[in-house]
């Protein structure tokens, strides 16, 4: 009942419509009609209320329930299914168990809030209710597991770019996943793969966003920052996560073309906040030195060494010094 009370208020969104009509319209009492409302609200619709004139849908904006979220998906070109959650474990935890489902190519799952997030490293990834993004990308590409770690590029970049347009706010990307706003993580990707020999079972991009955290204990408070810290305002998550799907996926888009990341690879030296610095990165089985210089193709850190380029695909970077 809510669902059809609701898609009455937006038929009638200019009009005001008397919590009589609406009872005899759907057949229950006026204290149901309350009910709906209040509830509505929770969720985030605002509702005006005149009492001799009934009840107005003021505005429908950051409201995030699965029909909104249906709503802003349909016209995706792969991310059109949603699933979404008052509360999970973990986005990419459910995204692995519907990747089963062999009709599922591509899937979007969304949770206000997550009691078992999990960051990379097996760390724990807090994800309090209503203030962040939590939210993962389940996708069955057809090319080699070989191109798989391109797409985490791929999709901080989507991400960075979806932050800036969105707020404005100048932002970095650390490679190889995470994003960063003035020297403080913003985000964070967890890309998870099933996968075997020459096929990929599945892919899940989970991505982390603090959006409007209103602070951070002090374990977290030197490094870690919210959109809303940095902009000093709330921000539109349902409209954030419009931007970063539509990003993400036009990248991909381009992506699957030429199967490298040569098409995005200035913009992704541009905004990293390594490339110039000295690091401190692990490399085979040893912690190195170097100074990371360039992002190739493929997406892979390069660092010089003794004057000798090393490749880095994967791993932990941590900045020491700006190179002179
Ligand atoms: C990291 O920086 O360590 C990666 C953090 C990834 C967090 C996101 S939140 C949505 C998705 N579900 C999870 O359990 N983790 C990712």
């Amino acid at each position: 009942m809510k669902d059809k009370i609701l898609q009455y208020l937006k038929d009638h969104q200019n009009d005001y419509v008397s919590g009589e009509m609406l009872s005899e319209q759907f057949g229950v009492t006026r204290a149901s009609i309350w009910k709906v409302m209040k509830a509505l609200r929770e969720e985030g619709y605002v509702i005006d209320s005149v009492s001799s004139k009934g009840y107005r849908l003021q505005s429908s904006v950051g409201v995030m329930n699965q029909e909104e979220l249906e709503k802003l998906c349909r016209d995706n070109a792969l991310w059109q299914t949603v699933y979404y959650f008052n509360q999970l474990s973990s986005t990419n935890d459910y995204a692995k168990e519907i990747s089963a489902s062999s009709d599922q190519q591509a899937a979007l799952v969304v949770a206000d809030v997550q009691t078992k997030g999990r960051g990379r490293l097996g760390r724990e990834w807090s994800s309090p209710s209503k203030t962040g993004l939590w939210m993962s990308l389940l996708i069955k590409p057809r090319f080699d597991p070989s191109h798989a770690a391109k797409l985490t590029q791929l999709a901080a970049l989507g991400v960075s770019l979806a932050i800036e347009k969105m707020t404005g706010l100048k932002n970095q990307i650390k490679w190889p996943n995470d994003i960063h706003i003035n020297d403080k993580k913003v985000c964070g990707i967890l890309t998870e793969m099933n996968a075997e020999l020459g096929s990929i079972h599945y892919l899940i991009i989970g991505i982390g966003i603090n959006v409007n955290t209103p602070g951070f204990d002090e374990t977290l408070s030197d490094t870690a920052t919210s959109l809303m810290l940095e902009l000093g305002e709330e921000v539109d998550r349902r409209a954030l996560l419009d931007a970063v799907i539509k990003e993400i996926e036009g990248l991909y888009l381009r992506f699957e073309k030429t199967l490298d990341l040569a098409f995005i690879q200035e913009e992704l030296v541009k905004r990293s906040s390594i490339i110039g610095h000295t690091v401190r990165i692990q490399h085979m089985h040893e912690i190195v030195e170097a100074n990371a210089v360039d992002i190739d193709q493929e997406g892979n850190l390069i660092v010089l060494k003794d004057g000798v380029p090393i490749k880095v695909f994967y791993g932990e970077v941590h900045r020491i010094r700006k190179v002179n």
